[in-house]
């Protein structure tokens, strides 16, 4: 891979949803791509972006722990990195008080810890070389207190301000930051989440191939941040001049445990 002459795309997350589709459309512009996830499906995932002309090398890795992301950038090795798509993530439904811990913790570390750790090994070598971009998957869940998913809210609260601070601290270095924020979209996202018994689980989802598109695009102009879907825009909008005691009931109508059709 290192005598390729194409651009190099790293996009955590890839072997389902929204990163499988960011990592399509990274192939289909050029990009060879490093794509990583946490199961074995990330090699079949991987298989078929080769499929697609470029160069593609499947990490199985943890990106909940450091050595997993040490993994990952091991992986990478010397070579640029042109553009980072840091997607990787996962939810939790149900009370905060019948969580089990572990799981909260794994939600913490993987849209949290790792994924600020890799973009912060990743970032030093394109701010040293004066280029590259960096596409965060944030959510619009960032804007709104969570109940009943309110570790993964916060988690993409932090992601969101995150990556706007990021950006503004790297004005001018020829380095971007975009905050994709998606909406509820059609992946395995509220099924690993145990959300399928939710009003929010069962309602009509955004396609994640439009979400992907939306982001990818956002990210290759250089954009801070783009909600995809009108919906979605006009959701934000609301949220931003709505109390947070008021959202967050809005939110338990969704995502309450039992809310959705039985
Ligand atoms: N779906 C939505 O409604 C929605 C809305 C807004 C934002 N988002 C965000 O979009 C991103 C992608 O989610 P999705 O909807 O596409 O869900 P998804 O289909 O469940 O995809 C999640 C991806 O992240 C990987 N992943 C999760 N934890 C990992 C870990 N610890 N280490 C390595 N890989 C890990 C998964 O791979 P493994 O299975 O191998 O772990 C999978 O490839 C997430 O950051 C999510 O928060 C989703």
């Amino acid at each position: 891979m290192a005598e390729s002459p194409r651009p190099l795309a790293v996009v955590t997350g890839a072997s389902t949803g929204i990163g499988h589709e960011l990592a399509k459309h990274c192939a289909e512009n050029g990009f060879d791509l490093i794509v990583a996830a946490d199961e074995p499906r990330i090699h079949e995932a991987a298989q078929a972006f080769r499929g697609m002309g470029v160069e593609a090398t499947a990490v199985e890795a943890d990106l909940a722990t450091l050595e997993g992301v040490d993994k990952l950038t091991a992986a990478i090795g010397g070579r640029p990195v042109d553009a980072l798509l840091a997607n990787a993530g996962r939810g939790l439904g149900k009370g905060f008080l019948d969580q089990d811990f572990d799981q909260v913790r794994h939600v913490i570390d993987t849209n949290v810890t790792g994924t600020v750790y890799l973009i912060q090994k990743v970032g030093r070598g394109m701010r040293a070389r004066g280029q590259g971009r960096i596409l965060i998957t944030g959510s619009i869940a960032g804007f709104t207190p969570g109940t009943y998913q309110a570790v993964y809210n916060a988690t993409k609260a932090f992601l969101d301000s995150f990556a706007f601070a990021l950006r503004h601290e790297l004005k001018d270095s020829g380095v971007t930051v975009t905050c994709l924020m998606p909406g509820a979209t059609e992946t395995e996202f509220f099924e690993r989440a145990d959300m399928l018994d939710t009003k929010v689980g069962q309602a009509k989802k955004d396609d994640p191939a439009d979400v992907a598109k939306t982001g990818f695009e956002a990210m290759m102009r250089g954009d801070g941040d783009v909600v995809s879907g009108w919906h979605n825009k006009l959701q934000t909008a609301i949220a931003s001049v709505t109390p947070a005691g008021m959202l967050a009931e809005q939110h338990r109508k969704m995502a309450e445990p039992g809310s959705g059709q039985k």
